[in-house]
């Protein structure tokens, strides 16, 4: 069997994590991140694609290309969470099992970051746990992937 294969999408701005607002962001830098999921997934048995964008269009873009191959998806959009009817068209559309994540707890912050398009067409959503987040869904997505495929 070809091992799983799950897709980490970050949208704008979290190319700057770990100089980016540390207070609320954490400390840890996407380079970093994207190691420890690619580190949790193997663990799983699933291989990891990562993709990091500013721009709407090129998230789609990757996303179009990538979801044919891939098994599951693990997305932070950053702020087009809370306002592209195109990125969630694109997640909508996909047909992977995908997991919402926020670093930050969107629930203690501003009204604008309490809407999320992305959230009724995806799998779930973890929010407020930090960095910790992308690793719980590499989990939850190991465990819906095999569940389907069983
Ligand atoms: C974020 C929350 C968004 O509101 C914000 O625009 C981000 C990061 C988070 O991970 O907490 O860029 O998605």
């Amino acid at each position: 069997m070809p091992p799983m294969r799950f897709l980490l999408v970050n949208g704008p701005n979290l190319n700057t994590l770990g100089a980016r607002e540390p207070d609320i962001y954490g400390t840890a830098t996407l380079p970093e991140i994207e190691r420890a999921v690619a580190d949790r997934a193997a663990a799983h048995g699933a291989e990891v694609r990562a993709f990091q964008a500013n721009g709407e269009g090129a998230l789609i873009d990757w996303l179009q290309g990538e979801q044919a191959a891939a098994d599951g998806l693990i997305i932070n959009a950053g702020a087009l969470t809370h306002y592209s009817v195109a990125l969630r068209d694109a997640v909508a559309a996909c047909g992977l099992p995908a997991i919402e994540v926020h670093i930050s707890n969107v629930w203690k912050r501003e009204e604008f970051r309490h809407a999320s398009l992305l959230s009724p067409v995806v799998t779930g959503a973890i929010v407020g746990l930090g960095v910790q987040g992308y690793l719980l869904a590499v989990e939850a997505l190991a465990t819906i992937v095999r569940g389907a495929s069983q």
